[in-house]
């Protein structure tokens, strides 16, 4: 058994000892990168969004996968595991390469294969994080957001589509790291600053402490 979860993990790119890993997952509108900011402050933390580093990506001058990224993302589609686990292997690289080893993965794994790929190849999390927050508030949130975010998927079409993949696609990660119990879970419908000292509550509860 031992020697099975051994040769499991073994490609893994960064060892349990080499970084420190932490999901954040909720849906669209939930606040994640908002809270990962904050967090970023106090603890150290080195925040890597999912969907930001897609953007990006997509933005890119000649990136061979920006039309791919685009169409998911206007559509509310998972983009390919396989790109966006490189964009988020490359990106961690860097901040190691610094000496900057704890990392908040905000929006991701938004989908099983992301999920197992990410923990046989790059690294273990260590828990996941969970924002709960009813689907009003999400939507208030995201309309909200869609008036200045210059994001093509914060319109009412777009953002029905991500409320689907969140619950059919996304929320299966959820459960299945519930049940290894890595999830630990956040009300996420109050303003930020009340939602801020629930993370940090549940934070703490995992050992979890201010900047090394
Ligand atoms: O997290 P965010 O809302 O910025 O994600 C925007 C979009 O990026 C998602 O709706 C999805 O199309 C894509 N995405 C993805 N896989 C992830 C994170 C984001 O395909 N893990
Ligand atoms: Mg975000």
């Amino acid at each position: 058994m031992v020697q099975q979860t051994k040769s499991k993990y073994k490609k893994a790119a960064f060892g349990p000892n080499e970084v420190s890993v932490i999901f954040v997952l909720g849906g669209p509108g939930a606040g994640k990168g908002t809270q990962c900011e904050k967090l970023v402050n106090e603890y150290g933390f080195v925040h890597l969004s999912a969907g930001d580093l897609l953007r990006e990506e997509q933005s890119r001058p000649n990136s061979q996968y920006g039309k791919l990224i685009a169409d998911c993302i206007k559509a509310g589609d998972i983009v390919p595991q396989e790109v966006t686990i490189g964009l988020l292997k490359n990106a961690m690289k860097e901040s190691v390469a610094k000496g900057k080893t704890r990392f908040l993965i905000d929006g991701f794994p938004r989908k099983m294969d992301q999920a197992l790929k990410f923990e046989e190849d790059v690294a273990v999390s260590k828990f996941t994080l969970f924002f709960e927050c009813p689907e009003e508030v999400m939507l208030k949130r995201l309309l909200k957001r869609g008036e200045t975010s210059g994001r093509t998927d914060d319109n009412i079409e777009s953002i029905r589509k991500r409320f689907v993949t969140f619950i059919e696609t996304s929320m299966p990660v959820v459960d299945y790291f519930e049940t290894q119990d890595r999830v630990v879970v956040v009300d996420c419908k109050q303003d930020p600053d009340v939602v801020y000292d629930n993370v940090k509550d549940a934070l703490h509860a995992r050992g979890i402490h201010l900047k090394q």
